[in-house]
C-alpha cells in the first residue's frame, strides 16, 4: 500500500456508511462525523420521521431510513436498497442499543436489583445489543466480505470492560438510588468478544473489525451522578456526546488500516485504575 498525506486517510470522500441507532445521544455526532469526512451516510433508526428529518441536516445525499436491528427483514429490504442505489456498502457503525433505565424513582431501586431484574428486561438488551449486531453485520457486513473492503464499528463501552461501579448511583445522602443492570455490561461485553470473533473470520475479506468504547455522557443526569462519575474519571468530566467524532473517523477510515480486532477505549481514563 503506497503511503497516503494524512488528509487524504482521514478522508471518506465517496464513501457509503450506514449508522444504526443513529438519531440517539451519541448517533447523531457519529453521522455528523462521518459526514463532515465525507461519507454519504445513511442515518437508520426505528422511527422515519426522525431518521428522515435528521438526515436532511447532512450532505452528500444522505439518507434516513427506517431500520429495526432486530428484524432480519428490515435488515434485508436495507441492504437491497442501498445495493440497487449505490452498489456497494463501506462503513458500517452498530450503535443501536438499549441501555435500560428504571423512570420511577420509587420503584426503581427494588426492580433494578439483581435478585429481581426482569428476564424480560435482560432478553430486550441481549436482543437489540448482542443479536441486532450480529444480524446487522452478518447481512450488510456480508456486501463488505464480498467486494472485498470494508470497516465494521461495533460500540462497546466501559461497562464492557468493567463492572459497573454501583456507588455511582448513590445520591448526597449515600442512598443507592438505582443499580445498573446486569443486562447492559453484559451485552457490551459480548460487543467485544463479537468484534475480535468477526475480525479474525473476515481477516481474509479485506473487512476491519473494531469496537470503540465510550465512557458516560453527560445529559441531564442528576448533579450526584454527574459529580460522583466526573470524580471516578481522571480527566474529572463525564464526556459530550462529540467526544467519540475523532475516533469514529479513525476507525472507519484508512487512517487505521492497519487495525482490527481492536477496542478502541475514549472515556477520559475511567477504566485505568
Ligand atoms: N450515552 C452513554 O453514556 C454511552 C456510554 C457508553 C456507550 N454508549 C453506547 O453508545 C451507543 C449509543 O448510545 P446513546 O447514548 O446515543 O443511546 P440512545 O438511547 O440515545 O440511542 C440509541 C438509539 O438506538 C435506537 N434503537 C433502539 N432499539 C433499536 C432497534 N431495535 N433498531 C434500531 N434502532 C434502535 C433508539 O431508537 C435510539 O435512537 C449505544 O451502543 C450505547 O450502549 C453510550
Amino acid at each position: 500500500m503506497p503511503e497516503k498525506k494524512v488528509q487524504d486517510l482521514f478522508s471518506l470522500k465517496g464513501k457509503i456508511a450506514i449508522v444504526t441507532g443513529a438519531v440517539g445521544l451519541i448517533g447523531k455526532y457519529h453521522c455528523k462525523a462521518l459526514n463532515e469526512a465525507g461519507a454519504t451516510v445513511i442515518v437508520c433508526d426505528l422511527n422515519k420521521k426522525d431518521v428522515v428529518k435528521f438526515a436532511s441536516t447532512l450532505k452528500y445525499n444522505s439518507l434516513g431510513i427506517e431500520l429495526n436491528v432486530t428484524d432480519k427483514k428490515s435488515i434485508t429490504g436495507l441492504r437491497d436498497y442501498l445495493l440497487k442505489k449505490f452498489g456497494r456498502i463501506d462503513i458500517l457503525v452498530n450503535n443501536a442499543a438499549i441501555n435500560d433505565m428504571f423512570e420511577n424513582p420509587e420503584s426503581a431501586i427494588e426492580q433494578s436489583k439483581f435478585e429481581n431484574y426482569p428476564v424480560e428486561l435482560w432478553q430486550k438488551s441481549l436482543d437489540v445489543n448482542i443479536t441486532g449486531m450480529f444480524l446487522c453485520s452478518q447481512i450488510l457486513g456480508s456486501v463488505m466480505a464480498k467486494q472485498k473492503s470494508g470497516s465494521i464499528i461495533n460500540i462497546a463501552s466501559t461497562y464492557g470492560i468493567v463492572a459497573p461501579n454501583q456507588s455511582l448511583y448513590k445520591d448526597e445522602k449515600g442512598k443507592q438510588t438505582f443499580y445498573k443492570s446486569p443486562a447492559y455490561p453484559v451485552t457490551k461485553g459480548a460487543v467485544i468478544s463479537f468484534t475480535k470473533f468477526l475480525a479474525a473470520y473476515w481477516s481474509k475479506n479485506g473487512v476491519r473489525v473494531n469496537a470503540l468504547s465510550p465512557g458516560g455522557v453527560e445529559n441531564s443526569q442528576k448533579n450526584f451522578f454527574i459529580k460522583n462519575y466526573s470524580g471516578k474519571t481522571p480527566l474529572g468530566r463525564m464526556a459530550q456526546p462529540f467526544d467519540y467524532k475523532g475516533a469514529i473517523v479513525f476507525l472507519a477510515s484508512e487512517a487505521s488500516s492497519y487495525m482490527t480486532g481492536t477496542n478502541l477505549v475514549v472515556d477520559g481514563g475511567f477504566t485505568i485504575w
